[in-house]
């Protein structure tokens, strides 16, 4: 096998059969969403068809909770979801690892610079959270979870969004092509080639919905629910802290 003398390119790595895991695909992730953030809203917009929007406020509207509760957004990105968490009368807060993602954000909210596995924030001191299309891309997810468990009361609500295929029939033979084939040439259009091959392919990080579960009743959640958006195309997992409020 060839040794490379300098660490890989998250091109390199992409183009490798095995996707990075541990410290690695921390620094890589980082890096990718550092490079997108300034076209990150477009490209989204277009490979969605504008879903993304009504599926970030299903999520929203799915928290339940009351106008005035404190909301942390973790890996809020350039802000989407803190903008409609604010609409609805709520107190966001807005946790990102990639600083480029944090400096294209318009918000004009708090926002905070942390790895979702290491949240600076006191134990119980927020009511809810929001996460949308980050489960894939952290490098532990149960350490992510377990923070929510401790950072959320009990009583409060998380809801989490994430890409997802539909089961069968056409929507997922026009998925597969769209995502696999279409998404991967317009984002290297548009935006950096490698990180929009990457994207189709992080899905193989995301556990199947039991796994999902269990990891989330391990960090302190119960009444763990999926919610299937737009036929498939996008799911949403909620759940409230277990423990007395
Ligand atoms: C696909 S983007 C989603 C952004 C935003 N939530 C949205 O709905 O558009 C994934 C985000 O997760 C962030 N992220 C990845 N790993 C993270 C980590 N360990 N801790 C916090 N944020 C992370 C990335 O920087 C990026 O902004």
């Amino acid at each position: 096998m060839k040794e490379r003398s300098s660490p890989p390119t998250l091109a390199q790595r992409v183009a490798d059969a095995d996707l990075p895991t541990g410290p690695e695909k921390t620094a890589l992730v980082r890096s990718m969403f550092d490079a997108i953030a300034p076209r990150y809203d477009l490209v989204n917009r277009l490979m969605t068809f504008g879903l993304d929007r009504r599926w970030r406020q299903q999520s929203a509207r799915a928290l339940g909770l009351p106008a005035g509760a404190r909301v942390l957004d973790l890996a809020c990105g350039t802000g989407d979801f803190l903008r409609i968490l604010s609409g609805s009368g709520l107190r966001p807060l807005g946790v990102d690892l990639s600083w480029g993602m944090l400096a294209a954000n318009h918000t004009g909210r708090p926002l905070t610079q942390a790895d979702g596995a290491a949240l600076p924030l006191a134990t119980g001191s927020v009511d809810g959270v929001t996460c949308g299309y980050a489960l894939r891309n952290f490098t532990d997810l149960a350490a992510v979870f377990a923070e929510l468990g401790r950072v959320v009361r009990p009583g409060g609500r998380i809801s989490l969004l994430e890409v997802a295929e539909p089961d069968h029939g056409l929507l997922l033979i026009g998925y597969r092509i769209w995502f696999r084939a279409v998404v991967p040439r317009l984002g290297g259009l548009l935006s950096d080639p490698a990180a929009y091959r990457y994207l189709p392919r992080s899905t193989a990080y995301l556990p199947a919905t039991e796994e999902l579960r269990a990891k989330l009743n391990e960090a302190g959640f119960s009444a763990v629910n999926r919610h299937v958006l737009s036929g498939g195309l996008s799911q949403l997992l909620t759940a409230t802290r277990a423990g007395r409020p």
